[in-house]
């Protein structure tokens, strides 16, 4: 089994890795030695702070071990992925990793002896939702009729959120004036209509007027954040998406938790004022990360 998106995993089982993440958050001595000699391959293409920080002290807690691979260091640089990954998946129990394509992850996935988690592509980022979705239990007590409204642009996180949401009850709309071409998937966005839990608006204050969680992602992808030859497009983009700042404005007569996947840029997607107020989730969100990835390895490697 690998986790590239939710397509292949039922509501079912995406509750039972949420509800397992809970359970080793409270229980961790339990699983101290539950991945014992089991290694992680976790190969980034792109930076990260909390995917790599995570899964490596996740497997650690686990007993097992993680090994960071930095992609632009190995020979998959200059070589096929598929004869790379071939390689590699008879060294290792589980591979993460984090492309900037999709389509190398789905050779990654073909070419793989063992699970391949994806750590973020330009279409997806499953790891983090299930992370969000953990949180959302935590302070809701369930996920049914739950309200998530994601302010921002149309990205990976976004389609994870639309995906995991829909396939646990959680009714999403989006606010999403910027469609990232990348990451378009119609066959996800039909199937998550067919629910009934998915809704696109831009009227910002009706959508968060009963929402339960109000969430916002970077408006520049990783990637791009500090490259000169997207500083037009970055420009343009804080011009157009700054009426969709989550703020404390926009939200002064609700009650919605704040969340954020981070990085964050303060002053752009959201204010500096509420990042740390009193309904701003985003830290412990962040945390969740930690037990969720604990929760994916165990899967994926069927220790539960
Ligand atoms: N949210 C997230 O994936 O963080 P990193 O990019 O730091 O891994």
């Amino acid at each position: 089994m690998n986790l590239i998106s939710f397509k292949d995993l039922t509501g079912q089982q995406l509750r039972e890795i949420i509800d397992e993440a809970v359970e080793v958050k409270h229980n961790a001595e339990k699983y101290r030695t539950a991945l014992d000699s089991e290694s992680l391959a976790m190969i980034f293409q792109k930076s990260s702070t909390r995917t790599r920080v995570s899964f490596e002290v996740a497997m650690t807690q686990l007993g097992g071990h993680a090994l960071y691979i930095d992609w632009r260091t190995t020979n998959f640089a200059i070589a096929s992925v598929h004869d790379e990954t071939q390689y590699l998946s008879r060294n290792v129990d589980c591979i993460m990793a984090r492309l900037k394509k999709n389509a190398d992850l789905q050779v990654m996935a073909k070419a793989s002896r063992v699970p391949v988690i994806n750590g973020c592509d330009e279409k997806y980022h499953p790891t983090q939702a299930i992370a969000d979705l953990m949180t959302m239990k935590e302070k809701k007590g369930a996920l049914k009729e739950v309200k998530l409204v994601y302010m921002g642009i149309h990205n990976n996180v976004c389609n994870s959120l639309i995906e995991g949401c829909t396939k646990t009850g959680v009714k999403i709309t989006a606010v999403t004036p910027i469609f990232n071409e990348p990451s378009r998937d119609e066959e996800l966005l039909e199937n998550a209509r067919k629910t009934g839990l998915y809704e696109t608006t831009l009227d910002v204050k009706q959508a968060v007027e009963d929402a339960d969680f109000v969430y916002t992602d970077t408006w520049v992808d990783m990637e791009f954040f500090l490259d000169p030859k997207y500083a037009l497009e970055k420009e343009k983009r804080v011009k157009l998406m700054m009426p969709y700042q989550v703020n404390r404005e926009l939200l002064k007569e609700s009650d919605a938790y704040i969340m954020h996947d981070m990085p964050i840029h303060r002053g752009y997607e959201i204010s500096q004022d509420i990042i740390e107020s009193p309904k701003s989730v985003i830290y412990e969100q962040s945390e969740n990360r930690l037990y969720s990835a604990k929760a994916i390895l165990l899967k994926l490697l069927e220790k539960f």
